[in-house]
């Protein structure tokens, strides 16, 4: 067994195969292996029936692996008995979907049950709770029961039971997706509170793209039992590689326009329509040994030196950990040559989808695939290097303007995301 560096949990090729009635088999989790290291929020996407459940529930062991192992602080679950379990799973919270509340129970009492269930004094229970509802903004409810509670206020409970008997892991299974988006990012904000000041690592399953851009720093995506693809989740979303992963990045990211959207920007603007891909870094991956280059970052420098005018007509540029990625989209005029000589020089440092003029529009496919948009280059050894620098550069960059499309279609129609 290979123990890597901080690993807190590490699947080592597993898989969970379900038999069920007559020769029917399910393999919900195919040979899987992961590493999540100590004090990351680390996101599982996948669509429904991925089997991110049945990953997550291994962890703590509720699920045993049909083959392969998994190992959590150090200890490998996947082949204890339950007594020897019962100090493990004292340090791994969960909290779920359907919150999993006593509504006979108040607050306080929720809150308290693992407590009880651990034999605490009944001075220090109180003290605990107190505490926990404080630290989760809910200390004036303490006395309420669930049904009183807003959906996101009875994930805060969940979230103050999980973490009664401070756990160092906490295993959040679809925990924000009965929750509308505002009160997601709250109980994302909160999550992201526990892991940085309490240290508890975090496993973020879902199957929402927005949720894992939030707060997570890796992902991995999960599809038919398999972990398909997995990184930081800027490499992700700036370069994904499988479709699986590229159809969750579009519901995710807007900015790129849609077919109907170019035709309706060419009928409202005469000039050259083309979209700029947004990425504020360089980013390497090791797994290919590639480098995709940022991307976007000179264009009103350009604009200015060739004198040409510019309209900014749709877009959207989001931030993930930090660093600004997207596509804007702008109609350009000028002297003739000029537009040409300005767009030959923005292509040599930017992605550019070039539509054409209203006059001369290009096709939508032909000008997509002809952008090459993200297209890798070979990573030299030099930029292998380079490399460790960049990764941390990435962690420190903040105070990025945060566009919504919705506030960028400035073409007068109202961009509805639909991807
Ligand atoms: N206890 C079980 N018995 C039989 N099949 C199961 C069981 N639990 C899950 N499955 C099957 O395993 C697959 C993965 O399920 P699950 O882990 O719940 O996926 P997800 O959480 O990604 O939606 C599904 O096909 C599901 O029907
Ligand atoms: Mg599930």
């Amino acid at each position: 067994m290979t123990q890597e560096e901080n690993a807190i949990i590490e699947f080592e090729h597993a898989s969970k195969v379900y038999s069920g009635r007559g020769k029917k088999q399910t393999r919900a989790v195919d040979d899987v292996s992961l590493t999540i290291r100590e004090g990351d929020i680390y996101g599982i996407i996948g669509y429904s029936g991925a089997g991110k459940s049945t990953l997550v529930r291994m962890i703590n062991a509720l699920e045993k692996p049909t083959s392969g192992t998994v190992t959590v602080m150090g200890q490998q679950v996947s082949s204890m008995s339950e007594s020897k379990l019962r100090p493990v799973r004292q340090k791994i919270g969960m909290i779920f979907q359907s919150f999993n509340l006593f509504s006979t129970k108040t607050v306080a009492q929720n809150v308290a049950y693992p407590l009880q269930l651990d034999h605490w004094r009944k001075d220090y229970q109180d003290k605990r709770v107190k505490e926990l509802l404080e630290f989760v903004g809910l200390a004036e409810h303490a006395n309420k029961y669930p049904a009183q509670l807003s959906g996101g206020q009875k994930q805060r409970v969940g979230i103050a039971r999980a973490l009664a008997t401070n756990p160092k892991i906490l295993l959040a299974d679809e925990a924000t997706s009965a929750l509308d988006p505002e009160t997601t990012t709250e109980v994302l904000d909160l999550l992201k509170k526990i892991n940085e000041q309490l240290g508890v690592t975090i496993v973020l399953i879902t199957h929402q793209m927005n949720v894992v851009q939030q707060i997570a720093h890796h992902v991995a995506v999960m599809s038919a039992g398999r972990i398909v693809e997995q990184g930081t989740v800027y490499r992700i979303f700036a370069a994904p590689r499988e479709d699986v992963t590229k159809r969750f990045i579009a519901t995710a990211i807007s900015g790129l326009p849609d077919e109907a959207r170019v035709a309706k920007m060419h009928e409202d603007w005469p000039g050259r329509l083309v979209t700029v891909i947004v990425r504020q870094h360089d980013i390497t991956d090791p797994v290919t040994n590639t480098r995709i280059n940022a991307s976007g970052q000179n264009i009103s420098e350009l604009i200015s030196k060739h004198q040409i005018d510019s309209n900014l007509v749709f877009g959207g540029i989001d931030t993930v950990q930090g660093v600004a990625i997207g596509a804007i989209t702008y109609s350009f005029d000028g002297a003739d040559g000029e537009v040409d000589d300005f767009l030959d020089e923005l292509a040599r440092n930017s992605d550019i989808v070039d539509f054409g003029t209203a006059k001369n529009p290009v096709d939508y496919n032909e000008a997509v695939e002809h952008a090459g948009i993200a297209s890798p280059v070979e990573l030299t050894e030099e930029d292998g290097a380079a490399r460790d620098e960049q990764a941390e550069q990435v962690e420190q960059v903040d105070d990025v303007v945060t566009m919504t499309p919705r506030e960028v279609g400035v073409d007068g129609t109202e961009n509805t995301e639909e991807k």
